[in-house]
């Protein structure tokens, strides 16, 4: 396995393959990043993996700035699943000038107004610059995205489409610990109180989606009981919890398919998840 910094030098050696599968990522490493890596590696001829972490998508400065960096134990764990390359430039390679990669296409911004977009002001025009960015880099035939971040891959499918890139998006279940928390990098951050009640928010969600399943379709009141139920936690504060078309992010009309999604405060601590 290479780590490379520099642009060029990955174009170079990529350059004579025409199977690649790619891998983006802001490292910090976990189980989940992991199973994409592997997924990866059993479907693409060589894996590529990035480690950026990317200065445009963090709407609050101080969440950057203590963003988790642990590229020699990210290398590592890379290495043990046999991925090929890890890219790790800097932020000079990624955006040598100003160069943009907002989407003008207007069927993007239902998608990117909704729920994190609107509690993150800006969160995703980073996202898709520097997913389009990467992309271009790269070149991959497939990348492959968690469902933890159902929003962003939804976002990430439709820049695919409106501009017309031939990258198959490959979406990865939701890997999580034993007692359901989702897994983040961010749940590194966690005190050992607040690690102990996160697990509460999948919770939620899971008793959410039962009712739902029983034919339970008031949605605001299934999710406003939830609410009561996380916030009696001291540790926990919901931001939302959505009920959502699970296309189009919007509220969901009679039958369709739905995701319950939700973002809660674990202290100072950012969690999302979705079912
Ligand atoms: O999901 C992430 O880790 C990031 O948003 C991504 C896709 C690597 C872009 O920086």
């Amino acid at each position: 396995m290479r780590i490379i910094e520099r642009v060029d030098q990955l174009q170079e050696c990529l350059a004579q393959y025409n199977n690649v599968g790619f891998v983006p990522t802001m490292g910090a490493l976990h189980n989940g990043h992991l199973e994409l890596a592997k997924q990866a590696r059993k479907e693409c001829e060589i894996v590529v993996v990035s480690v950026f972490v990317n200065p445009t998508q963090f709407n609050d400065k101080r969440d950057l700035e203590r963003y988790p960096r642990t590229l020699d134990a990210d290398a590592k764990l890379l290495e043990s699943v046999g991925v090929d390359f890890v890219f790790a430039p800097t932020v000079e390679q990624i955006y040598p000038d100003e160069q943009k990669y907002v989407i003008e296409d207007e069927s993007i911004l239902p998608l990117t107004a909704v729920m994190e977009g609107a509690h993150r002001p800006g969160h995703f025009d980073g996202v898709v610059q520097v997913v389009g960015r990467l992309f271009d880099i790269v070149n991959p035939h497939k990348a492959y995205f968690g469902l933890k971040d159902y929003q962003q891959l939804a976002i990430i499918r439709k820049m695919v489409e409106v501009q017309n890139r031939s990258v198959e998006i490959v979406p990865c279940d939701i890997v999580r610990a034993e007692d359901g928390l989702a897994l983040s990098s961010r749940n590194s951050l966690l005190t050992l109180q607040q690690r102990a009640v996160a697990p509460l928010i999948y919770r939620e969600l899971i008793q959410i989606r039962e009712k739902i399943d029983a034919g339970n379709h008031d949605y605001s009141k299934l999710v406003r009981d939830a609410i009561l139920q996380i916030n009696k936690n001291e540790y926990l504060c919901v931001q939302y919890i959505e009920v959502v078309d699970a296309v189009s992010l919007q509220e969901p009309a009679e039958n369709k398919t739905v995701r319950v999604c939700a973002a809660v405060m674990c202290g100072d601590v950012r969690l999302i998840d979705n079912v």
